[in-house]
């Protein structure tokens, strides 16, 4: 699927935004510019756009609070969908209390008002710079905790394949249970799978405390994350803990915590963070990515995989 423009302008008009820098919108603070652009604001929205642009057979990729991805200096063909659809419904007198969210809603703000509410259940996702959406899809965790525990169901809008060649794409909001989403260690049905169903809204089950109780966890989380990750633009954790090791320690032996290729530096306080020190390209974290794997690699024989997507034209990094 190649974009097209002129067609995206004719059915968008001015809502479709061009030429769009996408460092501004990723926690890395990296990212050349986006050729269309278009913006929403709640999930209605969302669900219209994303099936207006299936109807299309126009390539799009929703962005929303740009942790783990790492988007390409030479921009990004496809559509992007800009996330910001966050409205957030509590009920507390239900048993047990629930949070509904859109999916644009920031995850560890609403870990911090349900927190003011005294609903326990996310403390462990307070610090959490992404969305109720990517937080779905990729399984975010911390501190032993991950969403796959809070998740009661997700509105979802899903592409059914076409029945005969030329059809358009049957396209329907359906609940998802958490059993739909084959959940893993950062992972879900709709990581393996994208392209065929996105995350409009999310519930997630909580627990009755105090406000008190609840905000002195999350300030033992804090301390915890003050002491052993950086601060700084970085993606979040770069790869995924491999079985049984941690890809932090991994880097750390191998000595290349400190490391830096231009404006990229790995942490010289946890390995597995890259931080752009202010003038870092996308290349620059992709050199040190290929450094670290195959460091690491060479001398542990541990394939570090990946946890962050890589999002948009990379042939040019790649060479
Ligand atoms: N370690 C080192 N050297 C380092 C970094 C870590 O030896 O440079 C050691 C630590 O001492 C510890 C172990 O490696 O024994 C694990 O490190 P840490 O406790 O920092 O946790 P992590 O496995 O690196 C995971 C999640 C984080 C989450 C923290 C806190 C992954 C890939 N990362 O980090 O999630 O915040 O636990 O619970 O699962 C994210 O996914 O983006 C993320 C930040």
């Amino acid at each position: 699927m190649t974009l097209d423009l002129s067609l995206l302008q004719q059915k968008f008009g001015s809502r479709l935004q061009t030429g769009i820098p996408l460092a501004r919108y990723t926690s890395a603070r990296i990212g050349g510019p986006a050729q269309a652009l278009l913006k929403v604001e709640t999930a209605n929205e969302l669900a219209q756009i994303v099936t207006m642009l299936w109807e299309l057979e126009q390539p799009f990729f929703i962005i929303g609070g740009g942790s783990n991805i790492l988007v390409a200096d030479a921009g990004v063909e496809d559509v992007i969908v800009l996330n910001r659809a966050r409205h957030v419904r509590f009920a507390e007198h239900t048993s047990p209390p629930t949070a509904w969210a859109e999916s644009g809603a920031n995850f560890g703000l609403l870990a911090r008002q349900a927190a003011a509410r005294g609903l326990s259940g996310l403390e462990w996702a307070a610090g959490i710079p992404g969305t109720l959406g990517g937080a779905v899809v990729g399984n975010a965790g911390a501190f032993g905790a991950d969403l796959s525990a809070n998740l009661v169901m997700a509105e979802i809008l899903h592409r059914k394949p076409q029945e005969k060649a030329g059809e358009l794409p049957a396209v329907q909001r359906e609940k998802w249970l958490k059993e739909n989403f084959e959940y893993g260690y950062r992972t879900s049905r709709l990581k393996q799978h994208p392209g065929d169903a996105i995350v409009l809204s999310a519930k997630l089950q909580l627990e009755h405390s105090t406000p008190q109780a609840v905000q002195l966890r999350i300030d033992e989380h804090t301390i915890v994350r003050h002491r052993t990750q950086p601060p700084g633009a970085s993606t979040g954790s770069m790869f995924k803990n491999p079985p049984g090791k941690y890809a932090g320690r991994l880097i750390d032996a191998a000595g290349l915590k400190g490391t830096q290729i231009g404006g990229a530096q790995i942490s010289p306080l946890h390995g597995n963070f890259f931080i752009n020190l202010g003038t870092a390209s996308a290349s620059d974290f992709y050199q040190l990515i290929k450094l670290a794997q195959l460091t690491v690699a060479e001398k542990f024989g541990v394939a570090l995989e990946l946890e962050i997507q890589l999002v948009g034209n990379w042939q040019v990094e790649k060479g």
